[in-house]
């Protein structure tokens, strides 16, 4: 069974070793190496296509997708059709759904003229709309939210494509008597950062902010973990960080005072080292940096918290606690490992542009970063994963050299079935998931979960630590992407 997330971020400085030596040489390999990025993003996106659930649009790229989960919300009556399996499964659970939902928001935002440049903005626009349109249908009533659709444990139990699925369609909710702040104060961070995307259509841009105002409203009004998702996407980190997230969109969508005060006196905020779909705070710090905010007490600004990040992570600085393999990729813990690596690349990309906006540096203790180091181990993380690594292939399916042929990922693994076609689950992992050859379908763009930390990598279906792909390892690889293939390598912005 897939657990998703394993340990807290305390996890994080247990495991800090020291292998700066090792690291620079694996900078030096990397430095001057260039692959397709604009193809790389191009098929970044393709992947969030293929994890659409729902009745897919006429201009379907993924030929071997089809319309799926046509009855979810119908256990209540309800429409919950739309929105997104979030990895190799068919459950759509609310809080990584929003997340990527928000990084991709945040992308479009930062990286507009890069991704207008490479043409792919339209594509990035409509896959944000695929899961606000969804959010606006779960979240209905007051106090109220439809948080997941599909019984992760009976669905682990049927390797089957979603369009064939028979395993039962559970509705999972948060109301007052059983309220979930982070799943609340996520969604309303997507809808919010959705809000500004869409600034020019007025009408949906409104519906969104306003009912972004009405989910941050209802987890801070009650606050509570949500903990329906355990084991599969347990909050590990608690809500403070989703707290101090929404409310920094909700600020930087309305403009209002409440959310200012909130965030300057009221909210939580701390140094940490990850950026992920459980803990968001150097996000709001980067964020926070640039509207020149100061943490709670006053005791630190946000951009003291931003540098710790970036301190943390920096192999050549005095604070650094990550964990860097040999082969010079951030690793903090096996399972989704990539999305460490992509959501740090795009956080340095975005802190770099603003430091270099504003003439300012990262401060690690008395040493200065500059901002073109941040972009350089950017464009390093994310090259490692293009092909720059010591098994010299791409983690990316259907790009670069040697390229994974087992994703773990069902939809991608099983033949393409009639609609209606009855499967049995017993005999479904024996056909599917057992034999070792390559997934019938390509399951283009998907970026695995990556090598362990001895950048080891197995290319089997069974292995899924290394071979499944995640919704959010994507949407935070669009930025960097974005800007690698829109500036060149320097990832200077022109604008
Ligand atoms: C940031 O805020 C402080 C006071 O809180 C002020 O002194 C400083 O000039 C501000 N910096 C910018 C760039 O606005
Ligand atoms: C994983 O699958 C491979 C064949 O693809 C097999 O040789 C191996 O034993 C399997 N490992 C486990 C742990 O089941």
């Amino acid at each position: 069974m897939k657990k998703k997330h394993i340990a807290t971020s305390g996890g994080v400085r247990a495991v800090a070793l020291v292998l700066a030596a090792l690291v620079l040489s694996g900078d030096v390999a990397a430095h001057g190496t260039s692959f397709n990025y604009k193809d790389a993003l191009t098929k970044s996106i393709m992947f969030l296509e293929a994890q659409r659930s729902g009745k897919l649009p006429h201009n379907n790229r993924i030929k071997w997708r089809g319309d799926s989960g046509m009855e979810d919300g119908k256990l209540a009556h309800v429409d919950l059709t739309g929105g997104y399996y979030d990895a190799g499964d068919n459950v759509k659970y609310g809080l990584p759904l929003a997340f990527t939902v928000t990084t991709l928001a945040w992308a479009a935002l930062a990286f507009k003229p890069e991704l207008q440049k490479t043409g792919e903005l339209k594509n990035v626009h409509a896959a944000i709309k695929w899961g606000t349109d969804y959010f606006l249908k779960c979240a209905t009533k007051k106090n109220h939210m439809w948080v997941q659709v599909g019984d992760p444990n009976l669905d682990h139990q049927c390797w089957v494509r979603p369009e064939n699925m028979n395993t039962p369609r559970t509705l999972y909710q948060i109301d007052d008597k059983t309220p979930g702040t982070e799943i609340a104060a996520e969604t309303a961070a997507a809808l919010a950062a959705a809000s500004l995307v869409f600034r020019n259509e007025k009408a949906y841009s409104r519906r969104l902010v306003n009912k972004a105002k009405l989910l941050y409203q209802f987890g801070k009004s009650h606050l509570k973990t949500y903990d329906g998702e355990c084991p599969f996407y347990c909050s590990y980190s608690g809500y403070n960080d989703e707290l101090l997230w929404a409310a920094t969109w909700l600020y930087m969508a309305t403009k209002r005072q409440v959310y200012a005060d909130f965030i300057s006196h009221e909210a939580i905020s701390s140094s940490v080292a990850e950026f992920s779909w459980d803990l968001k705070y150097p996000g709001a710090q980067v964020l926070l940096a640039e509207l020149n905010m100061t943490a709670s007490g006053g005791l630190q600004s946000f951009k003291t918290q931003a540098d710790n990040f970036v301190c943390a992570v920096l192999p050549d600085t005095p604070f650094h606690q990550v964990f860097i393999t040999p082969g010079g990729m951030i690793h903090l813990r096996d399972g989704a490992n990539s999305q460490y690596v992509t959501g740090t690349a795009f956080l340095f990309v975005v802190y770099a542009d603003w430091l270099h906006r504003a003439g300012e540096k990262v401060m690690c203790g008395d040493t200065p970063i500059k901002p073109e180091r941040l972009r350089e181990f950017a464009k390093q993380q994310m090259d490692y994963l293009l092909g720059a690594n010591p098994m010299g292939r791409s983690y990316v399916v259907g790009f670069g050299v040697n390229p994974p042929t087992q994703p773990h990922h069902r939809g991608a693994s099983t033949p393409v079935l009639k609609p209606g076609t009855v499967v049995n689950c017993g005999m479904s992992f024996g056909d599917w998931f057992a034999p070792d050859r390559p997934n019938p379908n390509e399951l283009t763009g998907a970026i695995m979960g990556g090598p362990d930390g001895a950048d080891k990598f197995i290319d089997k279906r069974n292995a899924s630590a290394c071979t499944e792909p995640c919704t959010y390892i994507n949407s935070l690889a669009i930025g960097p992407l974005a800007a690698l293939a829109g500036r060149g390598p320097k990832l200077v912005a022109s604008h």
